[in-house]
């Protein structure tokens, strides 16, 4: 198991397959874009597969999601989802993407496994998503996330980051989109992962905002008995049922304490954390030559060592927060 001295025990893995990405979501990246990996850094595609597998069959990984930067520029996606569903225990498995290139893969990607997908869309607007994203590809996105729902890839669920002056007043117009069309709605707080630093506590919407806004429009109940166990979403029903939508506080109501997940970067580190500041590095295990490569049982144990040391929070609420080095496009959503 993995398991970390607070008692949590991550079952939950992220893969990121690439930091690359075609859009450039202003909360994510600089216009320029960023230096990418260089090839030889990734991990390969049996490399990837190697260590689910570890992950599944050893350390008792029963979810993974595939993330980037933008997971469908990964060559051998299809192949590593097939492979991973002929795994036993076979995991569940699904995709974060921002949608572009869904439209062509949604029905390969079902018939080689994955279960769901999650498609990033902020905005309703072209005009919008184009400042958001610097990238006018709105239709592509929405197009991606019908092939997906036609595929079988459901629940669609839809992650929208709210900013300030630009789609802020938008939550009641995407939740009855997300209705009408049957997708799962979530907004997710902006948090301070973009690659140039420009998170501010201070003008970020927050989940109250969202909430608020909603209820402009909307009767909200919470689900359940309102306990999110290791979901980060909190998940409110609307006007009675059947829809629900959910709200990420990842920020103002973090859930580090059910924190079930464990990640890999494209380059083979573990990080036990989206905020952590230390890594573990499997790929230099994995590709060692003295005395000889690392066993599947030694990488194991490493990746346990590394989860054992994971911190009791995110630190975002510490006046001694440091924002990780890597943005959220190099460590997977
Ligand atoms: N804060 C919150 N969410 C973010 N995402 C990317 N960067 C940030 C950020 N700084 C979202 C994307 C995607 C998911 C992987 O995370 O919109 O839906
Ligand atoms: Fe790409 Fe996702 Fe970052 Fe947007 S948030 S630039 S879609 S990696």
């Amino acid at each position: 198991m993995l398991l970390d001295t607070y008692g949590r025990i991550a079952t939950d893995l992220r893969v990121s397959l690439t930091d690359r990405c075609n859009l450039r979501c202003t909360y994510c990246m600089p216009e320029e874009g960023l230096q990418w990996l260089a090839k030889p850094d990734l991990l390969t595609d049996d490399e990837i597969v190697r260590l689910i597998r570890i992950a599944v069959t050893d350390l008792g990984v029963t979810e993974v999601r595939f993330t980037g930067g933008e997971p469908l520029l990964r060559p051998g996606l299809v192949g590593i989802v097939e492979r991973c569903a002929a795994l036993e225990p076979r995991p569940r498995m699904s995709l974060t993407t921002n949608g572009i290139g869904l439209k062509r893969t949604a029905a390969a990607l079902r018939a080689a496994g994955l279960d769901r997908v999650n498609v990033s869309l902020d905005t309703l607007r072209p005009e919008v998503f184009k400042t958001l994203t610097r990238r006018d590809r709105h239709h592509d996105v929405l197009d991606g996330m019908a092939a997906a729902r036609d595929a079988g890839l459901t629940p669609v669920k839809v992650n929208a980051v709210l900013m300030p002056g630009l789609n802020e007043d938008e939550a009641p117009d995407l939740l009855a989109w997300a209705m009408e069309e049957g997708y799962e709605l979530r907004f997710i707080e902006q948090m301070p992962l973009d690659a140039q630093h420009g998170w501010k506590r201070d003008g970020m919407i927050t989940a109250g905002d969202i909430l608020e806004s909603l209820r402009t429009r909307f009767t909200l109940t919470p689900e359940g008995d309102g306990e999110r166990g290791s979901a980060p979403a909190e998940r409110w029903v609307v006007d009675g049922g059947p829809h629900t939508v959910g709200v990420i506080a990842s920020v103002t109501r973090p859930f580090c304490r059910a924190c079930d997940r464990t990640r890999l970067t494209a380059d083979g580190q573990i990080r036990t954390c989206l905020f952590a500041t230390e890594e573990t590095d499997l790929r230099a295990a994995l590709r060692a030559d003295a005395p000889s490569p690392a066993s599947d049982a030694a990488v194991a144990e490493l990746w346990k060592k590394a989860m054992w040391g994971k911190k009791a929070g995110s630190g975002l609420d510490d006046p001694s927060f440091l924002q990780p080095d890597r943005p959220m496009s190099a460590i997977g959503g």
